[in-house]
């Protein structure tokens, strides 16, 4: 193992918490551990060598991001922000919505599962009411979970918590891995994005997932962030955070639904 110097150690916390939000204040050995075959490689016996690098080389960025973040997700993941869409979202829009056109976003997607999930949940409430656009754009820091993203083959146990019959429609079988449908893949646009940069889009959102990424992040970048999505919500559109994370009173528009969920404005979800 290389060790870190305590300056090392205190440029790389500032850098990361700069630049992306990320607290690793308290990963100096998590840091140490991913980051060793990286050093090695390179022939480096000092983090100061590859800080070096690091502000030579700009490409080296994504490697150290690639290691740094957590990219920990899985298919139907928290299942209730799923059912809230099925039961409470969705009816809604087809009540209401003439353009048959859904803005979703999974910010901080790593390889996918939650947009992924987010489509079949669409397609199936959808099915008996064709036409609607139900694309999702899902975005991450990380390059790596990003590509994986998008070439993922998946085992049995991946896909342990769906439906049997949204394995039946939505995945073909190859001996004992599961491909998903291209009617599903093609339905996430995959976009790197640095959420802690300004961020516009044209159209505002009637969604945004953000679950378990500002868990690791510092308390003013996750304040920043929550009111950059307030912005991009449209007024009655939903914010949904992990279940371990909640919003205080960082936005006065923003209001708890129940827990790990939000409405922007107006407060008529019917649970
Ligand atoms: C634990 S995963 C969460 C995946 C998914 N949202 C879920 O709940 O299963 C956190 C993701 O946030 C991403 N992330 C961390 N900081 C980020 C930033 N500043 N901008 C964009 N993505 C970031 C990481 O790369 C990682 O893939």
């Amino acid at each position: 193992m290389i060790q870190l110097t305590d300056d090392e150690f205190s440029w790389l916390v500032t850098y990361i918490r700069n630049n992306y939000g990320i607290n690793l204040s308290k990963k100096r050995l998590l840091i140490e551990a991913r980051m060793y075959s990286v050093l090695v490689k390179h022939d480096f016996t000092s983090f100061s060598q590859y800080f070096s690098y690091l502000k030579q080389n700009e490409n080296e960025l994504n490697t150290l991001l690639n290691k740094l973040t957590t990219n920990h997700t899985y298919f139907m993941r928290e299942p209730r922000h799923f059912d809230f869409l099925r039961e409470v979202i969705l009816p809604q829009q087809l009540k209401e919505n003439r353009e048959h056109s859904l803005r979703i976003w999974s910010a901080g997607c790593s390889t996918g599962e939650e947009a992924y999930t987010a489509v079949m949940t669409m397609k199936d409430f959808f099915r008996q009411s064709p036409g609607w656009d139900t694309r999702i754009l899902a975005t991450d820091i990380s390059t790596k979970v990003l590509a994986e993203a998008q070439q993922r083959v998946y085992s049995a146990e991946d896909l342990q918590n769906l439906p049997e019959s949204w394995k039946r429609l939505y995945f073909t079988q190859s001996d004992d891995v599961f491909l998903l449908k291209d009617e599903i893949r093609r339905e996430v646009i995959f976009r790197r994005l640095n959420l802690m940069e300004d961020f516009h889009f044209q159209r505002p959102f009637d969604l945004i997932f953000c679950r378990n990424v500002m868990i690791y992040f510092t308390k003013e970048a996750k304040d920043s962030l929550i009111r950059k999505f307030c912005n991009m919500l449209k007024p009655g559109g939903y914010l949904f955070i992990g279940h371990s994370e909640n919003i205080q009173n960082e936005v006065p528009d923003l209001h708890y639904v129940e827990p790990s969920i939000y409405q922007k404005g107006r407060l008529d979800a019917k649970r």
